[in-house]
């Protein structure tokens, strides 16, 4: 018998299976095989959420969730956020590997490149609402780059998903920019080739009058830093939704549209907004215990705790609060940061989050820090999903190169009513 596997009896029949091992894990497929009867459809396995179900192999980012381990490519985040740019990492995500001069080179002039969207798909943003939420406008503007490219649908070509990718890593940042700029009712700034690319986003965001806009540095490498923290983390809720879109071979804006969407739910990319809220109401410090209590007895959650892979602390959440330090040195001390220091401090003492290995997640942080640069709460999913672009395109790329994909598609177990015949007891109405 093959050591690398599992026998499975089955109970009803009696019949045992050996089902082989695939590193470790069973391929859910070969569970078909038990069956009741020759008409019986077979066993299948049942897991909603994907609580213990690996939908892909995948060499991009390793997580160890228990011992707080983030990597990406082999690579330890914290080495990624001291010594490289968002952009170098955006390129080891996609590639795989990190570049040599010449192919940095290329890079960052391709991604400078790319950075114009066109004049209509911006004046499409006068048709949203003066309050309209940034992150909603970023969607749609990023869906609307599918007609301005159609070649893009062409999936299978490596050539011209590597284009696409291009296009969406240098385009994020000025339709988010834009977006931000339109709620204000300022003028668009174009993107300014000289600049670098955190450099830029902050130009197209905050110039006003002044002939060159001069980022401070300090907060410059600091939101590259943060880009570097969120540009990918595996098989989240997101990057499932990309590859998901992906399997269809629709193509990558649409792709991204909608994995951007996935992202703006408050339980993923939005908690960063939902932390700010969460800080207003509880207002100070003395008001941290109620407010605990109140969570505990499941008045709502505490945003930015809580992670369905991580049980140690977020390795992403330690680097943020290091970040914070120097933010705080050029903008002053967000006074919010004294209540979340608190409330992590009362958390993490406390029976119910010690219990459930509940931590800081990245979100928990994160927003501190933007506002502290300026940032307004409705732009930091937005800010969220600039980086995390580059993931969601390396896990798109892995997803096409590898064989093993099909269009996903989940079965059910169905609960509903059995056959059942329509009755006409109503009255016709037509309109
Ligand atoms: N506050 C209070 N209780 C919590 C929290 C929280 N933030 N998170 C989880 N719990 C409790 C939950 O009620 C459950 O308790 P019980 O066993 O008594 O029913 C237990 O902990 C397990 O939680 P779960 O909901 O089964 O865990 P999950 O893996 O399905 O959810 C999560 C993970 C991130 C959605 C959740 O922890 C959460 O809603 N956190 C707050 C939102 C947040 O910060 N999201 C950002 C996640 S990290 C970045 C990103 O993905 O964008």
């Amino acid at each position: 018998m093959n050591k690398e596997s599992l026998t499975i009896t089955d109970n009803r029949t009696g019949v045992a299976y050996e089902v082989p091992l695939f590193k470790g894990n069973i391929r859910a497929r070969d569970l078909k095989q038990i069956r009741r009867d020759p008409e019986d459809f077979g066993v299948m396995s049942y897991d909603p959420a994907f609580l213990n179900t690996a939908s892909c192999q995948s060499k991009v980012t390793f997580i160890d969730g228990d011992q707080g381990i983030l990597r990406y490519r082999g690579y330890p985040i914290e080495q990624l956020a001291e010594r490289c740019t968002f952009l170098e990492v955006a390129y080891l995500l996609i590639f795989g590997e990190l570049p040599d001069s010449e192919q940095l080179r290329e890079w960052v002039n391709a991604i400078t490149h790319h950075t114009m969207i066109p004049e209509y798909t911006k004046k499409g943003l006068e048709g949203f609402r003066h309050d309209a939420h940034p992150m909603g406008m970023l969607i749609s503007t990023v869906a609307a780059l599918s007609t301005v490219y159609p070649e893009a649908k062409n999936v299978i070509d490596p050539e011209v998903r590597r284009l696409q990718i291009i296009r969406l890593i240098a385009k994020m940042p000025t339709l988010a920019a834009y977006a931000y700029r339109h709620s204000l009712g300022y003028p668009y700034i174009y993107p300014d080739n000289d600049l670098n690319y955190a450099e830029n986003f902050l130009n197209m965001m905050w110039k006003m009058v002044e002939p060159k806009y001069v980022a401070n540095p300090v907060l410059a490498r600091a939101l590259d830093i943060l880009f570097i923290l969120h540009a990918d983390h595996e098989q989240n809720c997101s990057t499932n939704t990309m590859r998901c879109i992906g399997s269809a071979q629709t193509d990558p804006y649409l792709s991204v549209a909608g994995a951007a969407s996935a992202l703006s739910g408050p339980l993923h990319g939005r908690a960063n907004e939902e932390v700010l809220h969460m800080l207003d109401e509880i207002g100070s410090k003395d008001r941290i215990p109620a407010f605990v209590k109140g969570v505990k007895e499941g008045h709502g959650k505490l945003m930015g705790f809580g992670h369905r892979v991580y049980k140690n602390y977020d390795p992403r959440a330690r680097i943020i609060k290091w970040t914070a330090e120097k933010v705080f040195e050029v903008t002053g001390r967000n006074p919010k940061l004294d209540i979340a220091l608190e409330l992590e401090r009362i958390a993490l003492e406390d029976e119910y989050f010690i219990q459930r290995k509940l931590y800081p997640n990245v979100d928990f942080y994160s927003g501190i820090i933007y506002q502290a640069m300026g940032f307004k709460p409705e732009m930091f999913t937005v800010l969220f999903a600039i980086p995390r672009t580059a993931g969601w395109l390396a896990q798109w790329e892995e997803m096409i190169r590898d064989p093993e994909q099909k269009i996903a598609r989940p079965r059910q177990v169905y609960v509903g009513n059995g056959v059942r015949e329509v009755v006409q007891t109503r009255e016709k109405v037509t309109r």
